[in-house]
């Protein structure tokens, strides 16, 4: 059984990424499975804390990380980069302090935004950053869902076929990876 880790980079309850993590979910075979972890409880990252006992949300997501065999990211854009949340999310993983759990852990990368742009400036941000921590990026499909809000319904259900193969053929090359490095 292959071991999948969604997370999305925004944690507001109607969020077109934590729906198109769902939407991905519900595409995948049986052989593999997703989590999706909430990123609400992390605390702001803090040396101090990581040095101490890490409070237990930090260790059930680090958990997570280290359980899954890739990671599944949905990569809101805020101000033209990646939201907060996900970099405080990213810096909990791979820390001077508590060590790097991203180390060439196979990632890919969606998105989706209420513009045009569908995120397409802030995955650039969230590729650079990931090379920081020698994460197995996914370099394609590239997945940018524009104007989420004409494809996704109010109660998170993506209803664009179009959309939802965009999704499958970034599953696929995920799941090749994965299956490469097992
Ligand atoms: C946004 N939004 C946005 N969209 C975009 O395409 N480019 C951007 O630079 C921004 N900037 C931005 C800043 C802030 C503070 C907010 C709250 C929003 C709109 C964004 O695409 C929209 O809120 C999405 O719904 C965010 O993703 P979730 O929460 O639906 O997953």
């Amino acid at each position: 059984m292959m071991k999948i880790l969604g997370i999305s980079g925004s944690i507001r309850s109607g969020s077109y990424n934590t729906a198109i993590l769902l939407a991905a979910k519900d595409l995948l075979s049986d052989d593999v499975e997703m989590d999706i972890h909430d990123l609400k409880d992390l605390p702001l990252y803090d040396d101090d804390l990581a040095e101490e006992e890490p409070p237990a949300p930090v260790k059930a997501f680090r958990h997570a990380i280290s359980a899954a065999d890739a990671l599944l990211i949905a990569c809101p854009e805020y101000n033209y980069s990646f939201t907060g949340v996900l970099k405080n999310a990213l810096d909990w993983a791979a820390t001077f302090t508590l060590s790097n759990l991203l180390e060439q852990k196979t990632t890919a990368i969606m998105g989706a935004s209420r513009t045009v742009f569908g995120t397409a400036r802030a995955q650039l941000h969230l590729r650079q950053v990931l090379h920081a921590s020698n994460a197995n990026i996914i370099p394609k499909p590239e997945v940018y869902i524009r104007r989420a809000q004409d494809l996704i319904s109010e109660d998170g259900i993506v209803e664009d076929q179009r959309t939802l193969e965009k999704i499958e053929w970034l599953l696929n090359a995920l799941i090749m990876e994965m299956s490469a490095n097992q």
